[in-house]
This record gives C-alpha cells, sequence and structure tokens, in this order.
C-alpha cells in the first residue's frame, strides 16, 4: 500500500540542543517571531533560557503567553491577532502540547482564510502554514514532531482534534535541560500520555512496521525511565530518555493514528478541564482490555519491550500480563486510581460516549466501540 509519512524536517535532540535553533532560523529567511508560551514557563524560568538564547543572537520576536492548558479556540484567535498586529512571519512555540497547539492553530490561521473551527478534521486546510520552531518542555505530547493539534471548542465544551500536515513544525526541539523543572505530577501525567501514544499507535488500525518501530521503540524507552524522571526530576539521562521516548512515538503515531483511550481522554479534557495524561492513563488497561480480542499478538510485544517475560505464554495470558505493567506504572508513578477520584460524574457517561465516537481518533481503535461499549469503559475506570 502506497502512503505518505509526515516529519519535523530539523530535529535538534538533547541537553543544550536550545542552543542549536540559531544556525535554523537564520537559514529560514525570517523577520520575525511570535512567541507561544505560557504564563508559568514564563515565571518559572523556562521561556526565558529560550528568550535568551534569542536576544543573543538578535531575532526579533513578540510573546504571547495567554496560553490556558486543555487550549481555546480564544487563545488561538487571540494569539493570531498579535502576530498580526506586530507583522511575525513564523512562529516559535515554547511549552507542553498547550502551547504547541496553540502555535499551530495561531501558523495554520496566518496562512488559511476563516475560523479555527472550520479546520477541524483530517487535512482541512489548502496552504502550509507560516514556519514554526517548535520547542518541547514537557515528555510528552510530542506535538512538537506531529501532524496533528488539540484545540478546545469553548461554546461547544469539545475538543478538536486537527489532523493536518499543513500545521507540522519545521523545527523540532527537545532539550532535556527545559524538562528538569517540571513537578513530579506532571512528569508523571505526560510521562503517562506518551506511554499511551506509543501503545495506542502499537495497536491501531493505522499502524504499519514502520510506525510499529517507533511505538515500540518509545515503549522501551518510557518504561526504562518514567519511574526514575519521576523520582528525580534531575536526572538528566532519564529527562534525555523521555524527551527521546515521547518524541519517537511522535513519528509512530503521527503516521499511524490513535484509538479510543485518545477519543474518550479528549472528552474529559473538554469537560472538566482535566490533565490529559492523567486521563489517558486511567483509561488506558481498562481500554485494552476492550481491545485485546482484536490485537493478535501485539500486546505480547507491549509487555516485553515494558521488560516483562512472556515467553511461552498464551496469547490471553502475555495481553495480561501488558495490562498489569500498565497498570503497575501508572500505580508507581502516583496516577489517581479512577475517575471518580477526578471528580468526572456518572450522569454524563452518555454524553462523553457521544462526543467520543464522534473524535477522530476513534476510528483507529482496532475494535469498533459502541456507545453502549465506551460507556462500560468509563464505567470500569471510575
Ligand atoms: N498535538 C498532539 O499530538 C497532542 C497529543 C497529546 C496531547 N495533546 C494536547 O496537549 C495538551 C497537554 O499538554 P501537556 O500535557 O504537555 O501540558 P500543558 O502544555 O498543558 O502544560 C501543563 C502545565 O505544565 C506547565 N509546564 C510545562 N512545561 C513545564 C516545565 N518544563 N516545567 C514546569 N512546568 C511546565 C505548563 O506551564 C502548564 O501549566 C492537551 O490539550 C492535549 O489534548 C496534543
Ligand atoms: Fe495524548
Amino acid at each position: 500500500m502506497s502512503r505518505a509519512y509526515y516529519f519535523p524536517s530539523i530535529v535538534l535532540m538533547g541537553p543544550g540542543s536550545v542552543e542549536l535553533i540559531v544556525p535554523e532560523i537564520k537559514k529560514m529567511g525570517v523577520k520575525k517571531a511570535l512567541v507561544v508560551t505560557d504564563n508559568v514557563l514564563l515565571e518559572v524560568g523556562v521561556a526565558d533560557v529560550v528568550l535568551k538564547v534569542l536576544d543573543e543572537a538578535k531575532i526579533e520576536y513578540t510573546v504571547f503567553s495567554e496560553v490556558q492548558p486543555n487550549p481555546t479556540t480564544k487563545n488561538v484567535n487571540d494569539g493570531y491577532a498579535v502576530l498580526k498586529e506586530n507583522d511575525c512571519d513564523f512562529v516559535i512555540s515554547i511549552g507542553g502540547g498547550s502551547p504547541q497547539d496553540t502555535g499551530k492553530g495561531i501558523a495554520v490561521l496566518a496562512t488559511n482564510p476563516g475560523d479555527i473551527r472550520d479546520y477541524e478534521g483530517v487535512n482541512k486546510t489548502e496552504n502550509k502554514s507560516l514556519p514554526i520552531v517548535a520547542i518541547n518542555t514537557t515528555a510528552g505530547t510530542a506535538s512538537e514532531a506531529t501532524i496533528n493539534y488539540v484545540i478546545t471548542d469553548e461554546e461547544r465544551k469539545v475538543k478538536m482534534v486537527l489532523v493536518d500536515s499543513n500545521s507540522i513544525a519545521s523545527v523540532a526541539v527537545n532539550d532535556p535541560n527545559l524538562m528538569v523543572k517540571m513537578p513530579k505530577s506532571l512528569t508523571a501525567a505526560t510521562g503517562m500520555d506518551a506511554l499511551t501514544h506509543a501503545v495506542e499507535g502499537y495497536i491501531t488500525a493505522g499502524a504499519s512496521d514502520f510506525t510499529d518501530m517507533f511505538n515500540l521503540e518509545a515503549i522501551k524507552a518510557i518504561s526504562k525511565s518514567l519511574r526514575k524522571a519521576v523520582e528525580n526530576g534531575e536526572d538528566i539521562d532519564a529527562r534525555d530518555m523521555m524527551a527521546y521516548g515521547q518524541f519517537v512515538t511522535g513519528m509512530g503515531f503521527s503516521n499511524g493514528g490513535l484509538g479510543i483511550v485518545h477519543s474518550m481522554a479528549h472528552q474529559l479534557g473538554g469537560f472538566y478541564d482535566l490533565p490529559h495524561g492523567v486521563c489517558n492513563a486511567v483509561l488506558l488497561p481498562h481500554v485494552i482490555e476492550f481491545n485485546a480480542e482484536a490485537t493478535g499478538d501485539k500486546l505480547r510485544d507491549v509487555a516485553a519491550a515494558m521488560g516483562e517475560n512472556v515467553e511461552g505464554l498464551s496469547t490471553e495470558e502475555a495481553n495480561k500480563v501488558a495490562i498489569e505493567a500498565i497498570k503497575k506504572l501508572s500505580k508507581d508513578v502516583e496516577i489517581p486510581s479512577g475517575l471518580k477520584e477526578l471528580g468526572v460524574k456518572e450522569e454524563d457517561f452518555p454524553t462523553l460516549a457521544d462526543f467520543a465516537l464522534a473524535d477522530a481518533c476513534t476510528p483507529g481503535n482496532p475494535k469498533a466501540p459502541t456507545k453502549e461499549d465506551v460507556i462500560n469503559i468509563y464505567k470500569a475506570a471510575y
């Protein structure tokens, strides 16, 4: 089967790699950046590291920092207005998934007419976005590497998924030095988001040998390093391996797709403004249990990549080992055990299920779910 795969053109990895943006930006023939970030990153000094690099290289920029977690259509529109007022011709996004996704939305609006809501779904724009230099600070959503972005439509309380190869960054940066200030809970949540990408991406209907290679490698890297990164945030080797793992699965899931862990988690994020990674982590074992009969022997590979011995086990036994290994990792990094603890309301399940079935990630699920199935998974995860 012929198909296209998309990657950022330039990838800068490793401690100190943020400095390497300078020669790349100089080659791009651009004049002024809109820096898209959030106020917490300005306060804790993470954004400053990048701004200092830009100042020293005399690269002009204007800062837009009004991005909120689970970013909204308003965040995108406000940022786009700042970009126009200041004649910026490229975007530098600094942050986790929220500034990255907002940066993509802004860069897309700058070259395409209409409203960001017009572009919900798959490949809806005609024109390539403005160039984006995407500097990641969590590990992570891999938004710096992917063709996806997620924006909450405040009116409908829905997280819109926009899958669009026109939105991919030109330069993707994963410098673990920018990640050491992440608190434990953020490290755990974003790390479990990355594990979810890798596991869902490995069993998705859209997987190929090519995407499998990335996703399996990511499962290994994340399983080896997440506990260490949570335990000691200053462990730069663990941070570096997490940055690598989350990026590698980005190249996998961006080109193969995901499944209903994400469809269901998106609704929890849109409805209750909950952290994306926590929602994924709570749902993941329950969705895998639902999917297991449709994943062949692939969960055996997941278990083995997580360091479990599955030799000689039946497929059913190996599936159980994979599910238990994921539950154990989640528990070890202190992810809440259920949706009830997160303030989710059971009476919302039918509405959440309707929205989840309409989510762009649902067709990728290995087993087609009914509304009843989705409600039952929410109940099991409660
Ligand atoms: N585009 C994609 O492919 C994709 C994939 C998964 C998730 N997402 C989306 O990404 C968003 C979540 O992103 P996220 O989990 O990276 O979190 P985030 O960007 O929402 O950040 C969460 C909080 O962590 C803080 N933070 C970020 N980096 C930090 C650092 N290095 N040190 C200290 N604090 C830091 C931020 O300031 C913010 O307050 C959700 O909206 C989710 O839907 C997108
Ligand atoms: Fe995610």
